[in-house]
C-alpha cells in the first residue's frame, strides 16, 4: 500500500529511484513521482498513472542529482491525480515529502494550518505533513520530526528531502514499514527489501518510532526515545533473482509454478520422516491451552479456514477463524488459555497486526505464520514459523497460500504430537504423505494446465459465476472466488454447496458456469445432488475433483482431475486450478493481471 523508494550516493539518482519504484509498484500503481535534489535545487517530477507515465514525463525532463525520494501510490484520501500524487512540498518548496500510511487527524492539521496560511493543493492527508513541516521547522530536521510526531495520529513511514541539506534523507516510521539498505558509498531506503534486492542484502529495518538520516557514506539511527542507537544489520535471505519473472509472462504465473518448490522448501525445514520439528509451535504450546482463533485477511484468510479443518482433526482442538478487520468488533474469548495463529503473507496488513495486538493484550499466545521475517508481524507475536516461499510480487497471492496450508499441516501435526491426540503410526503415516506433496504438486499442475485453458475460454465469457463445496471444499471454494474476482473482474461467489437452494440458485440459469469442489469422498454425494440442480436449470458445472473420488463423471460439462490425495492434504492441490482457472480467464480478457486494479500487495491501512 503505497511503496517509498530513497536514494543516497555517486550514481544517478532518478535511475535508481525509478528502478526501485518498479519494484514496488505491486504497493500501488495509481500514481507516482520522484523529488531529486541537484545542490540546493529541488526538483519534483509527479504524475497520475502508472510509472511509464513517469518514465515518459522524465524523457522530457530528465532529473540530475545524486539523492532522492520516490513514491507509487495507491489512493485513500482524494482520487488519483497529478496533485494527489507525492511528493508533496510545503509553500516554499523547501522541502518534499512522500508518506505511506494515513494521517488520522490530519483534517483539524488542516483547518489549523490554512488558518495560519498555508495554501494547499490536493486533497491528500499527506500534504498536512509538509506543510506542518514548515511550521514547525526550526533549522533542526531531527527536532521538528518529533514534534510531527507529538502531533500526529495515526501511521505513517515517511521520507523528506530538504533543499538546505541537499546531502541528506530523513525518515521516520510509525505502524508503516520501512527498510534501509546499506551499500557501498551509497544507502538506500524502502517500503520493502525486495524493492533494494539488486543493491544490496543488507537491512536495517526500522521500528516504530525510529528516525533516520541517511547519506552516502553515513547512516545515522535514532530510537523512539531519541537516542543515537547502532544499527541492526541483518542480511536478506533473499537475493536479486527472485525478484525477476525469470521468463514467464506475469509474476502470478511464475508464483503459481514455484509451489512445488515453496512447498518442497518448507517441508525440508521443517519436516522429515521421524518428526515435526517446528520447535516455533513446541515453545509457545502449553498444556492449559484450550482453543484457537485464526486471525487474518484476504487469502491469508481463506487458508485459515482451511487450517481450520486440519487442526481440529489432528489436534481434537475448537478453532475458530476471524477476518482480522472483524475481530475487535466482536466479543471475543481470547485469554492466557488461548493460542491466536496470524496469518500475513506481508507480515505487514494493518488490520491482521491490529487483531494480533488485541489477541495479546487478551493474554493470549501469538504464533504468527509469515513470509517477512523482519516485519511488524513478526516482530510482534510470541513465536513466528517463516513460509519461506521467497518473494512474491503479483498483487493476487498464489504461493504464500500454499505455503501457508502446508505450515498450517505441520502446526496440526506437531498440535497432534503435543497433545498426543494421535497414534505414532498415523503421525508416521501422515509424514510420509507429506513429504510426497511437492511431487504431486508438480503433477497437479502438469496435468490441470491444458483443462484451466479449455474451462477459461468458456469463463471469460460470463460475467457471473459460482463456486460450490462442502467442509474443507467450501474453504477453497472462497479462495478460488477470490482469485477470479481480483484479476479478471469478473463476478464470482462461492457458495457452500447445500445453500444454493436457500436463494442463490435463483441466479443460475442457462449456461451460468458452477465451479464444484470434491476431495471428500465422504460428501460427494450430497455435493453431486446439489451439481444436479444447477443442472436442472441450465447451469454448466465444471468439476474439479482429486482422482478417486467420482467415478460418475457424466454429470459435469468438464471435468478436472488432480492426483489422488489424503483429503486433509488435498487443499494444496485443489487450489492449483483454481489459481490457473483466473490466470487464464483474466489472461483472454487482457486484465493487468499483476497489479489488478483498484488493489495493493501490502495493506498497510486499516
Ligand atoms: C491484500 C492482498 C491479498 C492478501 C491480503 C492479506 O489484500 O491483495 O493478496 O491476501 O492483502 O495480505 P497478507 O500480506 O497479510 O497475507
Amino acid at each position: 500500500m503505497c511503496g517509498i523508494i530513497g536514494y543516497a550516493g555517486k550514481a544517478g539518482a532518478e535511475k535508481f529511484l525509478l528502478q526501485g519504484l518498479k519494484k514496488l509498484e505491486y504497493r500501488g500503481y495509481d500514481s507516482a513521482g520522484i523529488a531529486v535534489l541537484d545542490e540546493d535545487e529541488m526538483q519534483v517530477v509527479k504524475c497520475q498513472g502508472t510509472l511509464d507515465e513517469l518514465e515518459n514525463r522524465l524523457r522530457q525532463k530528465s532529473l540530475r542529482g545524486y539523492l532522492g525520494i520516490g513514491h507509487t501510490r495507491w489512493a485513500t484520501h482524494g482520487v488519483p491525480s497529478d496533485d494527489n500524487s507525492h511528493p508533496h512540498q510545503d509553500c516554499q518548496g523547501r522541502f518534499a515529502l512522500v508518506h505511506n500510511g494515513i494521517i488520522e487527524n490530519y483534517q483539524s492539521l488542516k483547518a489549523e494550518l490554512q488558518a495560519a496560511g498555508h495554501s494547499f493543493c490536493s486533497e491528500t492527508d499527506t500534504e498536512v505533513l509538509v506543510h506542518l513541516l514548515e511550521e514547525v521547522h526550526q533549522g533542526d530536521m531531527i527536532a521538528a520530526l518529533r514534534e510531527l510526531q507529538e502531533k500526529l495520529a495515526g501511521s505513517y513511514a515517511l521520507a523528506v528531502v530538504d533543499n538546505r541539506e541537499p546531502e541528506k534523507i530523513y525518515a521516520l516510521r510509525q505502524a508503516s514499514p520501512l527498510v534501509i539498505g546499506l551499500g557501498e558509498q551509497e544507502n538506500y531506503l524502502a517500503s520493502d527489501m525486495p524493492a533494494l534486492l539488486n543493491a544490496t542484502r543488507k537491512f536495517h529495518i526500522l521500528e516504530d518510532g525510529e528516525l533516520a538520516v541517511l547519506k552516502e557514506d553515513e547512516i545515522s539511527i535514532f530510537s523512539a526515545a531519541g537516542e543515537e542507537i547502532e544499527a541492526d544489520i541483518f542480511q536478506a535471505d533473499w537475493d536479486a533473482e527472485m525478484v525477476k519473472k525469470q521468463g514467464y509472462e506475469h509474476f502470478m504465473l511464475k508464483e503459481i509454478y514455484e509451489q512445488p518448490t515453496v512447498v518442497r522448501r518448507l517441508l525440508a525445514a521443517y519436516l522429515d520422516r521421524d518428526q515435526v520439528k517446528l520447535p516455533e509451535v513446541a515453545e509457545i504450546w502449553g498444556d492449559e491451552i484450550d482453543r484457537v482463533l485464526i486471525t487474518a485477511c484476504g487469502t491469508a484468510y481463506y487458508s485459515g479456514l482451511v487450517g481450520r479443518h486440519i487442526l481440529e482433526e489432528l489436534a481434537n482442538l475448537p478453532v475458530e477463524v476471524e477476518i482480522s478487520s472483524e475481530l475487535r468488533y466482536k466479543k471475543n474469548f481470547l485469554d492466557e488459555n488461548s493460542l491466536t495463529l496470524v496469518m500475513s503473507q506481508s507480515g505487514e496488513t494493518a488490520d491482521t497486526l491490529a487483531a494480533l495486538k488485541l489477541a495479546r493484550s487478551r493474554g493470549s499466545r501469538v504464533l504468527a505464520l509469515t513470509n517477512t521475517i523482519g516485519s511488524s508481524i513478526a516482530r510482534e507475536a510470541d513465536a513466528v514459523v517463516d513460509l519461506k516461499a521467497g518473494p512474491e510480487i503479483a498483487v493476487a497471492s498464489t504461493k504464500a497460500y500454499s505455503a501457508m496450508l502446508t505450515a498450517l499441516y505441520l502446526t496440526g501435526l506437531k498440535l497432534g504430537e503435543l497433545r498426543a491426540t494421535l497414534p505414532e503410526r498415523e503421525l508416521l503415516t501422515y509424514r510420509r504423505e507429506l513429504l510426497k506433496l511437492p511431487e504431486k504438486i508438480t503433477a497437479a499442475l502438469n496435468r490441470v494446465e491444458d483443462s484451466c485453458r479449455e474451462a477459461a475460454d468458456y469463463l471469460k465469457n460470463h460475467s457471473s459465476m459460482f463456486f460450490i463445496g462442502r467442509n474443507l471444499d467450501y474453504s477453497l471454494a472462497l479462495e478460488g472466488a477470490l482469485k477470479l474476482k481480483e484479476i479478471s473482474y469478473l463476478h464470482a461467489e462461492a457458495y457452500p454447496a447445500g445453500e444454493l437452494k436457500h436463494g442463490t440458485l435463483a441466479l443460475v440459469e442457462e449456461g451460468v458456469p458452477v465451479i464444484a469442489i470434491f476431495t471428500r469422498r465422504g460428501l460427494v454425494s450430497k455435493t453431486l445432488s446439489n451439481v444436479k440442480e444447477v443442472k436442472a436449470r441450465g447451469g454448466r458445472v465444471i468439476a474439479i475433483a482429486t482422482a478417486g473420488t467420482i467415478e460418475d463423471k457424466e454429470e459435469f460439462d468438464q471435468f478436472i482431475e488432480l492426483p489422488a490425495c489424503n483429503e486433509l492434504w488435498a487443499g494444496v492441490l485443489t487450489v492449483l486450478p483454481l489459481q490457473l482457472l483466473a490466470y487464464h480467464t483474466a489472461h483472454n480478457l487482457n486484465c493487468s493481471i499483476d497489479k489488478p486494479r483498484n488493489l495493493a500487495k501490502s495493506v498497510t491501512v486499516e
